[in-house]
């Protein structure tokens, strides 16, 4: 009697939060997860492009006033440390093909220089080498990843790297890395196998970059007895399936444990569209191709479902974000471009994509984390602030290897002309305190979204939230400007019962606590 009773007021309360049948829902299975949200998924790529590395993480030790460790920003570390950054990728990008390490170690004066073809044609000092990036990686607390130069150059080379970086013993390599300066390897475990080798990383077919990746392989080891490395294949562009499918078939599983992915949302190669003063249907047309993630996870991890059902092959969508024309007045190889309030909800909506494929997306970085593409920070001279995507992921960091739940989610539809969307985009975890996670992603540009949450096999006592949101989608932060788009606690969640009611606000990014 008692439960019928109950459940009869849970059904009234139902009845009342759903005057409508056009509410959104969400039932999160509390009790039911079995899968790890890996932090690695919330990984960032640091390329020798325009002003990410020089102006952007490193300022050099001379003529600068800006504070700095060993040439490293002080504000960037600080900055991601904050964002609890798990991984950075390096040197590359396009770039990692033409790169040949030797050049950016020992005496800074006695380094070669070498033309960017891929990004400006500019002069590169190799001022900034292993040592600057391995060292700077301990100063974040990020684990490194080396991409590797397949494209133009060896496999004695590669595999020299690897020593360099690895080797405790006594070796050609690591006697050279002592003499410039660093007794204990740093062990490298993170291994990218040339990139995009399918275009800028050589225009390889699948079936010839496999047969090259299992020839790379072959000769590397971690040089180690103590950490095993983790090789990532060069993946796929978008919906290459092809590509994957010949990885996954010609490559033996023991010499790979990751595939890689990328895929920016771009409204067209030939005519990308401003990153700040952009149309509704720009809006709409990014969130449709930054939602087609969905898609291209699933049906990559189906095909590598096919060949690894164990799922001990990772898939690290290890180039993501949104990419716009350059900032008026700057280098177009530069690739610097402003970061609004629209790249927020990007972020949000893909890393939610990454949480509800865990079993499989367990890395990827978003491109790039400073003065590049979609960036978490943007630079100019001494001043450095904070952009609507940095907010993002330091908002949704609680994820980091927490435990997924299950959910079900029944959305509105944004619908646009005569297309639609998802409104609403959500993913919940519950973390090693039992405390349980959900971030809400209101898509839809003009229309507020009310959400209905059911928290099934947990008992919560209060609410508490986060969130990001702006009057227009064009906001961003500016260097006069820098905090005008930026986290606040969020009021609009009430608690009744195992019932969460959330008003979330027109393109808005909310992330609740629940205790
Ligand atoms: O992130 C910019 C470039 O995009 C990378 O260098 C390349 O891998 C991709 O095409």
């Amino acid at each position: 009697m008692k439960a019928t009773l109950k459940t009869l007021g849970t059904l009234i309360l139902w009845l009342t939060l759903f005057p409508a049948m056009s509410q959104n829902s969400i039932v999160v299975n509390a009790d039911l997860g079995s899968v790890k949200i890996d932090r690695h998924i919330y990984g960032h790529f640091s390329e020798h492009l325009g002003r990410c590395i020089y102006g952007g993480f490193y300022v050099g030790e001379k003529n600068t006033t800006i504070p700095h460790t060993k040439g490293v920003r002080i504000d960037v570390v600080e900055a991601l440390r904050k964002l609890k950054v798990p991984n950075l990728r390096w040197p590359g990008g396009c770039f990692a093909d033409t790169y040949h390490w030797k050049d950016g170690i020992g005496p800074k004066e006695k380094r070669p220089t070498m033309v960017n073809t891929w990004w400006g044609g500019v002069t590169e000092d190799n001022s900034f080498g292993t040592h600057d990036f391995l060292d700077m990686c301990e100063l974040i607390g990020a684990e490194p990843y080396l991409s590797g130069n397949v494209g133009s150059g060896t496999v004695q080379e590669f595999t020299e790297w690897l020593q360099y970086v690895n080797f405790n013993g006594v070796s050609p390599m690591s006697k050279l890395r002592i003499e410039n300066g660093r007794e204990k390897p740093w062990n490298v475990k993170f291994w990218g196998i040339g990139n995009e080798a399918w275009g800028c990383g050589g225009n390889m077919t699948a079936e010839y970059y496999a047969n090259i990746y299992r020839q790379y392989t072959t000769f590397m080891t971690s040089w180690s007895n103590d950490h095993k490395i983790f090789r990532i294949a060069s993946g796929a562009s978008s919906s290459d399936y092809h590509w994957t499918e010949v990885l996954m078939r010609d490559i033996p599983h023991s010499m790979l444990e990751g595939v890689a992915l990328h895929h920016y949302s771009v409204i067209d190669w030939s005519k990308k569209g401003s990153a700040k003063d952009f149309s509704e249907e720009e809006y709409f047309t990014i969130m449709k191709r930054a939602l087609l993630m969905e898609e291209l996870v699933t049906r990559h991890s189906t095909i590598m479902d096919k060949y690894d059902p164990e799922k001990k092959v990772a898939l690290v969508v290890d180039e993501w974000g949104g990419w716009y024309d350059v900032e008026p007045n700057t280098n177009p190889g530069f690739l610097y471009q402003q970061n609004t309030m629209r790249d927020a909800i990007l972020a949000g909506a893909t890393l939610n994509i990454f949480h509800n494929h865990s079993d499989r997306v367990r890395m990827a970085n978003l491109a790039q984390t400073i003065n590049v593409l979609q960036a978490v920070i943007l630079t100019n001279e001494e001043k450095m602030l904070l952009t609507p995507t940095y907010h993002v992921m330091e908002m949704y960091n609680v994820h980091q290897d927490a435990t997924l739940l299950p959910i079900q989610l029944k959305t509105n539809d944004y619908v646009f002309g005569a297309e639609k969307l998802v409104s609403v985009s959500a993913s919940a975890s519950r973390d090693a305190n039992g405390i349980i996670h959900m971030s809400l992603v209101n898509i839809d540009a003009k229309v507020n979204q009310d959400v209905v949450v059911d928290i099934r096999g947990a008992k919560v006592s209060t609410v508490t939230g986060r969130i990001l949101t702006s009057e227009k989608i064009q906001d961003h932060n500016t260097f006069e400007s820098p905090d005008k788009v930026k986290p606040a606690v969020f009021k609009a969640a009430s608690l009744n019962g195992s019932l969460v009611k959330v008003k979330l606000p027109a393109h808005s990014v909310v992330v609740l606590e629940l205790k």
